[in-house]
């Protein structure tokens, strides 16, 4: 079942369907489909290696820990603000599950940040306890109150995390956090299509002037992001071997695979 759900979150317009019939778009998945597929992945996780121990040098350590101890605090959110506006979109279109769903994506977010954190912990450095995320949201509390730009910047995000964790598994021999950096890169790949999906459905009736718009912002913010990620853990991802000119042309590359993704055309939709 894993198998076939991972083929279904890769989006293809691909069909299986007999030579002489049209290829089909895919549909975007309901919130009951994505339900199924957070409870199935929740409970078919990678074995961990806890009894390895943090099994890291002090000089791998020294080149990754300060940009670590930032994306754990980063994931560790409670998520009471998401589950907020995904309750006020949930009752705009009719939608319930969708909360629902929104639960399990923060459930599995706050596995990534309680997993960095016992990494941390068995490498004897202490978590960071200042709540970056908690001063920007008051700066960007009212932007931040709609579901539209919550999956804009957390698509973004996600698209740098693939990188980052990719970035930390090259950079160390540590059998647990190799393992650690597998487990969410894995969990990434749908999480980007979930966001994608969500802001598929959201620009589905949006005009092309809008769009353009929409497409034109998106890309100030994540060039912006692009270059905040790369001045704030750039170290890390150097160890991991990224040059600033590497990690600059996959995360468009990525991020182009994500707008494509996002791009109401690519989807079947059931009127
Ligand atoms: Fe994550
Ligand atoms: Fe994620």
């Amino acid at each position: 079942m894993r198998s076939a759900m991972l083929e279904a979150l890769t989006l293809t317009t691909e069909s299986t369907a007999p030579a002489a019939m049209a290829p089909q778009p895919p549909a975007v998945w309901t919130s009951e489909q994505w339900l199924a597929y957070f409870r199935h992945n929740a409970a078919n996780l990678m074995l961990v290696p806890w009894e390895s121990g943090a099994g890291v040098t002090p000089t791998e350590l020294g080149e990754i820990v300060d940009s670590l101890k930032a994306w754990q605090l980063g994931e560790t959110s409670d998520g009471r603000r998401l589950i907020r506006t995904a309750e006020k979109h949930a009752t705009r279109i009719g939608d319930p599950k969708f909360v629902d769903v929104i639960r399990l994506f923060i459930a599995e977010e706050q596995r990534h940040g309680e997993e960095l954190g016992k990494f941390l912990d068995a490498a004897g450095v202490p978590r960071a306890k200042r709540d970056l995320g908690d001063s920007l949201f008051r700066v960007f509390r009212h932007f931040l109150m709609r579901m539209e730009v919550w999956a804009t910047i957390v698509v973004i995000i996600e698209v740098h995390a693939m990188l980052y964790y990719a970035a930390i598994r090259r950079a160390t021999g540590s059998a647990l956090l190799r393992r650690i950096c597998e487990q969410i890169l894995h969990d990434e790949v749908p999480h980007i299509r979930f966001q994608c999906e969500r802001l598929a459905i959201i620009h589905q009736r949006r005009n092309r002037v809008f769009r353009w718009m929409t497409a034109a912002a998106h890309r100030v913010l994540f060039v912006g992001i692009t270059m905040a990620v790369w001045v704030g853990h750039r170290r890390a991802l150097r160890a991991g071997g990224f040059s600033f000119r590497r990690f600059w042309g996959s995360a468009w590359a990525q991020m182009r695979k994500a707008w494509r993704a996002m791009n109401p055309k690519v989807y079947r939709w059931l009127q």
